[in-house]
């Protein structure tokens, strides 16, 4: 199978090595716009200046699209069209119905695979925690309890798209708020219908927003809490759950970065009786960070094998956006400012 790589930034960068790694694919075409980024790109590679470009000329079987976020929609819905198989980064899209249009598209491909990339669901720590909630150990979930920041809009080598709503969509919610959400999503089965928010901009001063403070609820009593920030100076990713029998929390995660902390799974047993509030705890700690290859070779798998996507589908990137821009409008005041 060929590929091509449309956006050969970070995550450009990042996907075509563990394309390599783990794949028998072949990198043959990669779009880029930006002139200094090109001299990247391996001289046995064609090089596009556009997606346009790469979608309709490029002769490729599969596409793996790291842009930014404006571009992200259309070209999935190109790719589609076009006869691509198709791993897109996250966010899925700008906005829910960017997105719902992209779905509609893909309901006509069933010969094509579309995958987002959440590659949060591959970091080992959670793996093992959907295993423990899973096999029903320790109970029902009875709430989420989640942070995760980072102490600035544009970090390390990052571009500024991020700060514009124009060509981001939103701010840290949607950027890194959002694997969270599809992490709380994912862990709980839960979907969440009623949802309180704050959301706010004051500090960095962009139009999207710095904070986002997040209650939810589901139909079956699960209650839900984040945090997602970009004032959080010590960065942090941190999501505890609390089931019937115990608890379980994912502290810090390796990152590329590896400001979030070391990667742990604390298991906490708890008998309130016997313990009297001083539980068993076990701790887990994971010295690699594999969720961007075994994202691939997931991906490649149930592609080799036409099997269905199941983590990072269509359907949850739906489900996902709606969440986040569920929390959007669930602040009256931001509702009024972007969203009337
Ligand atoms: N899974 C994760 O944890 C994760 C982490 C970081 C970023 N992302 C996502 O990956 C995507 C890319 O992020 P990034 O940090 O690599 O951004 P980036 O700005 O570093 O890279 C995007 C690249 O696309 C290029 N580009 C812009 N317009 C183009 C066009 N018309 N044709 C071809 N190339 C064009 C830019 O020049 C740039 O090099 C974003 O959607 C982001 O949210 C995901």
């Amino acid at each position: 199978m060929k590929v091509g790589i449309a956006g050969y930034g970070v995550v450009g960068k990042t996907r075509h090595a563990s394309i390599q790694k783990n794949t028998s694919y072949k990198v043959v075409a990669i779009s880029e716009i930006n002139l200094k980024a090109q001299r990247d790109i391996p001289s046995d590679i064609d090089i596009f200046d556009d997606y346009h470009d790469l979608i309709s000329k490029g002769e490729i079987d599969i596409i793996f699209i790291s842009l930014p976020n404006k571009f992200a929609s259309d070209a999935v819905s190109l790719s589609l069209k076009n006869g691509l198989h198709v791993f897109c980064e996250k966010p899925p899209a700008k906005t829910l119905d960017e997105l719902i249009k992209v779905q509609k598209i893909y309901k006509k491909c069933s010969n094509l695979k579309l995958m987002y990339g959440f590659n949060h669901r591959f970091h080992l720590s959670v793996e093992e925690a959907k295993t423990i909630i899973d096999s029903n150990s320790f109970g029902k979930i009875i709430n989420l309890k989640g942070v995760y920041g980072k102490s600035q809009m544009i970090s390390f080598n990052q571009t500024d798209w991020r700060t514009k709503r124009e060509e981001s969509g939103g701010g840290i919610l949607l950027d890194q708020g959002i694997h969270m959400l599809d992490l709380i999503r994912y862990l709980s089965g839960e979907s969440f219908s009623q949802i309180f928010s704050f959301i706010d901009n004051a500090f960095w001063n962009f139009d999207v927003e710095d904070n986002a403070y997040v209650l939810m609820k589901s139909a079956n009593g699960v209650v839900a809490q984040l945090h997602s920030s970009a004032t959080q100076w010590r960065h942090m990713f941190n999501l505890e759950i609390t089931l019937q029998q115990g608890s379980l929390v994912l502290g810090g995660l390796l990152t590329g970065s590896k400001s979030y902390g070391d990667e742990t799974l604390k298991i906490i047993s708890s008998n309130p009786k016997k313990d009297k509030g001083v539980p068993m705890e076990t701790t887990s700690e994971y010295y690699q960070d594999v969720s961007w290859d075994n994202e691939i070779k997931y991906f490649s798998n149930r592609l080799e094998n036409n099997l269905i996507i199941e983590r990072g589908s269509i359907d949850d990137a739906i489900e996902t956006m709606r969440l986040v821009e569920k929390i959007y409008k669930a602040d009256p005041l931001w509702k009024k400012k972007y969203y009337s």
